[in-house]
């Protein structure tokens, strides 16, 4: 049997992290590339050595040599490229956050049942090496019964490349970008890459907790298991003009059938300056257990970066694990292997359809909570209208004044 062929649809700034996953591979290969920007495309291509460029998805999808397609664009596409991929018979992965609403995953999850096709949500943060240690040192039972998680998400700004206008915020602040001997940090997103992301009738919800978020409502499912009940408070704070995140925010969660709890805090300082190879945004998990506690120090950035990925302290001592690939880019490679295997071994991806919908339940549950001033039970959740779609102008303002 030859290699299986996979097309990457859309060849934006995540696209270049689903190269390497191919690399070395005796049963898979990166075949070709399809973006509505056919300039994009020959691009992308050209840079990693990829044979194909197509000139229209039914052409990606009419092709017989193609196994499947890893669907890498804005999310208000997601739910019909996924339906029309599973519909032509082939395998899909799709960016997180899965979709817009549960309606969407349904048809997701449907057309992919029907035509006995594989469906993956491709979310890193489950699959990043330090995060499989931490999860192996607690099922060994390091720290005996796990009592509790709290995680914490730091967005910087100062002199982030991805950071829109940082160096005119970091002047704002009073800090003159070639006074304060820094290196810029971080890679550089388009300012395209964030357009869409701020009009929330094309990315569902805003940029931090709903779409950031997606990766860490998996974590903490993937983790501990379902999700009972979720309580939020999620404010807005200013980017740049009159655009605004959905942070700062606080979200608390109880897991079902358990006395556990979570709590995931979300900050974001403008003059904090954050090392790292990528978006820079630092995050940080503590898992405490009946006898001990486990520290995941990092994820996307690397602002602890001379603290080992995962530190475990029991019986008065502490022990620092440094021997594990941990660059944010080594959690693609993995993920795209388990989207290799699946369709390979014929077994369920990590993230699976169903698996997905569970995690933009919580999501959206959360964000639904904030709104109702109220904790909000999954169980009786009620799914979010679709909704219409809005010109970016509109979704300039901040919905409410602040200071
Ligand atoms: N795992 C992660 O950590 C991570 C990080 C960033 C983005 N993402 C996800 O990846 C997806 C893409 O994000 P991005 O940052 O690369 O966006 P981007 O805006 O940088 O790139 C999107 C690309 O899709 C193309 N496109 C738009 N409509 C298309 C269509 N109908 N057919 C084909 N191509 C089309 C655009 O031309 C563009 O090149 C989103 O789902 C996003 O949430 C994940």
């Amino acid at each position: 049997m030859g290699k299986m062929k996979f097309v990457l649809v859309g060849c934006g700034r995540i696209a270049t992290l689903h190269v390497a996953g191919y690399q070395n591979r005796e049963d898979a290969e990166l075949y070709g590339v399809y973006d509505k920007n056919k300039q994009t495309a020959e691009k992308f291509a050209a840079a990693h050595h990829i044979p194909k460029v197509y000139a229209s998805y039914e052409e990606v999808l009419q092709d017989p040599q193609v196994t499947g397609v890893e669907i890498l664009v804005p999310h208000h596409l997601h739910r019909d490229l996924t339906v029309q991929a599973c519909e032509a018979k082939k395998h899909v992965s799709v960016q997180k956050p899965m979709a817009l609403n549960l309606k969407e995953c349904d048809d997701m999850i449907d057309a992919a049942k029907r035509n006995g096709v594989k469906l993956k949500v491709f979310e890193n943060f489950v699959h990043y090496p330090p995060y499989l240690l931490l999860k192996e040192l607690i099922a060994k039972g390091e720290i005996g019964e796990v009592q509790g998680i709290r995680y914490k998400m730091n967005n910087g700004g100062l002199l982030s490349c991805n950071a829109p206008a940082s160096k005119l915020r970091a002047k704002g602040l009073g800090v003159k970008a070639d006074e304060c001997n820094l290196e810029p940090t971080g890679w550089k997103v388009d300012t395209l890459s964030w357009t869409w992301r701020l009009n929330d009738s094309l990315s569902g919800g805003g940029p931090v907790v709903f779409d950031d978020g997606y990766h860490k409502f998996s974590l903490f499912v993937d983790l501990l298991g379902g999700v009972e009940k979720v309580a939020a408070w999620i404010d807005e704070s200013k980017i740049l003009g009159g655009v605004c995140q959905d942070c700062p925010a606080v979200i608390m969660w109880k897991y079902a059938d358990k006395k556990l709890y979570g709590v995931w805090d979300i900050t974001s300082s403008e003059g904090l300056y954050i090392k790292g190879k990528y978006y820079t945004c630092d995050e940080r998990m503590e898992v405490t257990g009946s006898r001990g506690i486990l520290w995941l120090t990092r994820c996307t950035a690397e602002m602890l970066s001379e603290v080992a990925p995962v530190v475990l302290y029991k019986d008065g001592k502490t022990t620092q694990y440094w021997d594990i690939p941990h660059d944010w880019q080594d959690a693609f490679i993995r993920s795209t292997h388990d989207f290799i295997d699946c369709i390979k071994d014929n077994k369920e991806p990590v993230l699976s359809g169903e698996r997905g919908r569970e995690v933009l339940k919580f999501t959206l549950a959360a964000i639904d909570s904030s709104r109702l001033h109220r904790e909000v039970k999954l169980d009786e959740y009620e799914d979010k209208p679709p909704m219409k779609k809005k010109s970016f102008i509109r979704l300039l303002l901040c919905k409410r004044k602040k200071k």
